[in-house]
């Protein structure tokens, strides 16, 4: 039998660098993970960090690697219509600028901080179950390790296992209300060591659908096209993907694409969701536990820094300073954030792609949007000044 302070469940980017947090502080927590860390870091997702998240990855001590090859961006493309629009992220927020380093690399620093400070990650934690988090007393978790039963007991939980972990399954269903919508098409993504068709990156809206090319170095660039959800990927060979890719960008962009072999392919549908409240007793749910947007204002990873921050805030106080103020507003300042996140991702969605049901009169609106964006300095301003992150109450 063990114990701990905080339980956490999963190791992605939201329980490596929320017990990174708690263990600079003092506070002794162990993750449980259904995966092997070799399958949590082979998953290719976000690349873009907003200043907020490099903040809190410098205030965890493990942004040296993030400083040295991530790559400073202080503007977006928006192609649509044969153009290419320039986004001046910085000079329309007054210097604030968004950050190209990959989800995986941020992953594989914050298990290096873990495995060198000696703490407790438990990898392939198998039937993870919750108990008692909402009886007054204090829960305690069960799993399986290599076959045998084991039992964690806590005074909090942190469910920072993802959309399908079992944290949000554990609540009872009258407890909390979900929000959601989703979407009629996916993202097939790649990755392959090609350079990047621009200093920056291009969001493009076409009527075959939408592109985005990003990066993850000067030579590795990571694409996307919006894709059917019945789309497999033996369908897309690296040939046809790039093709498609290429009819979808403006010709500057499109005449630098340099097509390579795919080291990766993958294809992720979108979903808008949201649980309410984010604490159920003591059991937090933090990141995709608890939301998710559609990656097209790339603010997944972000949103899932912010609430690990406001979490760990909360936690801090409880036991430096006995005061439960923080941890008792976790929830409703988390979900304030997640909203706004919410709503610009969804619209960032509805503007630059195609809608197989959108009528005549909603697809004149997106064109009439975009036609505005590219001509408007305020319609600019409040999308560089939501892309760049809304800045954080202290
Ligand atoms: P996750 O990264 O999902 O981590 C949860 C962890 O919990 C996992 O390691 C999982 O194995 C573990 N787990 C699950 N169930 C259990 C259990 N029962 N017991 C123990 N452990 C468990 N965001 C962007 O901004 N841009 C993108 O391009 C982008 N692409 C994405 C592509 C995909 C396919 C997905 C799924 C997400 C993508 N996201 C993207 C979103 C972004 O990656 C997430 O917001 C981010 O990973 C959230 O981190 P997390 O730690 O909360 O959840
Ligand atoms: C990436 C993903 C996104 O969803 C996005 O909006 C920007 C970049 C990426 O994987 O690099």
């Amino acid at each position: 039998m063990q114990s701990t302070q905080v339980a956490i469940i999963g190791a992605g980017p939201s329980g490596l660098l929320l017990g990174q947090l708690l263990s600079r502080a003092g506070i002794h927590n162990v993750i449980l993970e259904q995966r092997s860390d070799e399958h949590v870091l082979a998953r290719v997702r976000a690349g873009i960090l907003e200043q907020g998240t490099v903040d809190l990855l410098e205030e965890a001590g493990v942004a040296d690697r993030l400083h040295q090859e991530g790559l400073v961006h202080d503007g977006i493309y928006i192609a649509f219509n044969g153009e290419r629009q320039h986004i001046a992220l910085s000079s329309l927020t007054g210097g604030r600028s968004v950050t190209v380093y990959g989800q995986t690399e941020i992953t594989r620093d914050l298990m290096a901080a873990r495995a060198a400070a000696g703490l407790s990650t438990h990898y392939e934690a198998a039937g993870v179950a919750l108990h008692d988090f909402e009886s007054g007393g204090k829960p305690w978790v069960s799993y399986l390790r290599n076959g045998k039963p084991e039992v964690l007991h806590c005074d909090y939980i942190a469910g920072c296992d993802g959309f399908h972990g079992v944290s949000r399954h554990s609540i009872a269903p009258d407890a909390f209300k979900t929000f959601e919508r989703t979407y009629p098409f996916g993202w097939l993504g790649v990755l392959a060591d090609t350079p990047p068709v621009a200093p920056e990156l291009v969001y493009a809206q076409h009527p075959r659908g939408f592109a985005l090319c990003s990066m993850r170095s000067r030579t590795r660039s990571r694409c996307y096209i919006q894709c059917c959800l019945t789309d497999s990927l033996n369908q897309w060979s690296d040939e046809l993907f790039w093709a498609e890719l290429r009819m979808r960008l403006d010709p500057v962009s499109a005449a630098a694409l340099q097509p390579a072999v795919a080291l990766e392919k993958s294809i992720a549908p979108l979903r808008s969701f949201v649980a309410e409240p984010m604490r159920f007793g003591r059991l937090f749910l933090a990141g995709d536990a608890a939301h998710i947007v559609p990656p097209t204002g790339a603010k997944g990873l972000n949103l899932a820094a912010s609430d690990v921050r406001y979490l760990a805030q909360g936690l801090i106080e409880h036991y430096r300073e006995h005061s439960s103020i923080a941890l008792n507003h976790y929830s409703a300042r988390a979900l304030q954030r997640v909203w706004r996140a919410e709503r610009f991702s969804w619209a960032m969605t509805r503007l630059l792609h195609s809608f197989p049901d959108q009528g005549s009169f909603d697809h004149r609106l997106q064109q009439a949007e975009l036609d505005y964006l590219f001509s408007s300095t305020a319609a600019q301003t409040s999308l560089a000044e939501n892309y760049v992150g809304l800045a954080l109450d202290a």
